[in-house]
């Protein structure tokens, strides 16, 4: 067989990437080679002219055709950098979402001590991004992560262990209700908030390979906050916080939801893309 090149496998590539809609399809052909070869894109970019061993270009071959169905490339990868820190994922965790690191500022602006020992407590945390973003940000806190989904509460404490931060977090698979074995300083949540019927008409990425649970919030992507917020009031100690990240739009609603219960909301905060993205709130 005559041997392929790096710039005779991305030409490949390229138009079966561009005819899938694959947005920026060349950045994703080399970011693919690079990964079916096990090196920087540099590399990719700086020598064209490397051969493409064959057991190599058939794992590429591969991953374009599971991209060219448009599985994220974070899933090709399967993991997600969030914060500067590596989070592996699975079929059963959402892929963390820049928006979501909102929810970090925030609550890192409520507690500018960063040797405050506080105990967090993490609804619906999927990889455990956030849990375990604040976990390696406020080195004396301790907390919970909750997951009605096993498969995410076993990546979760994977990604605990391999960022070194096992001693300090737990895990337990359960809903909304789950005990948290004591009060929590600081809840935080990112629930599902996708009004259902608007999931299929989402990108495919998201539609086709994000876990549904992580996303259907029920006919008006309220129900998890409907659940929560009352929870998370008999479960906060008398001076905590909540943080609830929110879909675009939805302020006024799950404020109303929040002060209906009892809290009292102190700031929102909004993501890089100016939308309000989380809010903040006590009793
Ligand atoms: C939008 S994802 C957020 C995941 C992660 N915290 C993040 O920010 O990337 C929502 C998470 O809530 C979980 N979930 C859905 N319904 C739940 C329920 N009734 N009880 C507990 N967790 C639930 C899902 O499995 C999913 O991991």
């Amino acid at each position: 067989m005559t041997e392929r090149t790096i710039a005779a496998v991305l030409a490949m590539a390229l138009p079966r990437l561009a005819a899938a809609d694959i947005p920026d399809a060349r950045r994703e052909a080399r970011l693919i080679l690079a990964l079916a070869l096990g090196v920087d894109q540099a590399v990719i970019l700086g020598h064209p002219e490397r051969p493409v061993p064959d057991a190599v270009f058939d794992r590429f071959d591969k991953l374009v055709t599971r991209r060219a169905g448009h599985e994220p490339f974070s899933r090709l990868l399967g993991k997600r950098e969030f914060w500067s820190l590596d989070f592996a994922l699975s079929a059963d965790t959402l892929d963390p979402r820049p928006d979501s690191e909102t929810l970090i500022e925030a609550v890192l602006a409520e507690y500018p001590d960063r040797t405050a020992p506080l105990r967090i407590v993490d609804y619906g945390t999927g990889s455990g991004c956030l849990l375990l973003t604040l976990l390696s940000e406020l080195p004396q806190a301790t907390g919970l992560g909750i997951d009605l989904s096993v498969g995410a509460v076993e990546t979760a404490r994977r990604n605990a262990e391999s960022l070194g931060l096992s001693g300090r977090a737990s895990f337990c698979q359960g809903d909304w209700s789950q005990e948290t074995q004591g009060p929590a300083d600081v809840i935080v949540s990112n629930p599902p908030y996708i009004p259902s019927e608007e999931i299929a008409r989402l990108a495919p990425e998201v539609a086709h390979f994000e876990p549904r649970l992580a996303l259907d919030g029920g006919e008006d992507g309220l129900d998890a906050y409907r659940k929560l917020i009352p929870v998370a009031k008999e479960r906060l100690s008398p001076l905590g916080i909540v943080f609830f990240e929110i879909g675009a739009g939805q302020t006024e609603d799950v404020t109303h939801l929040l002060t209906e219960s009892g809290f009292r909301l102190k700031s929102v905060r909004r993501d890089l893309a100016g939308i309000e993205r989380c809010l903040v709130a006590t009793v």
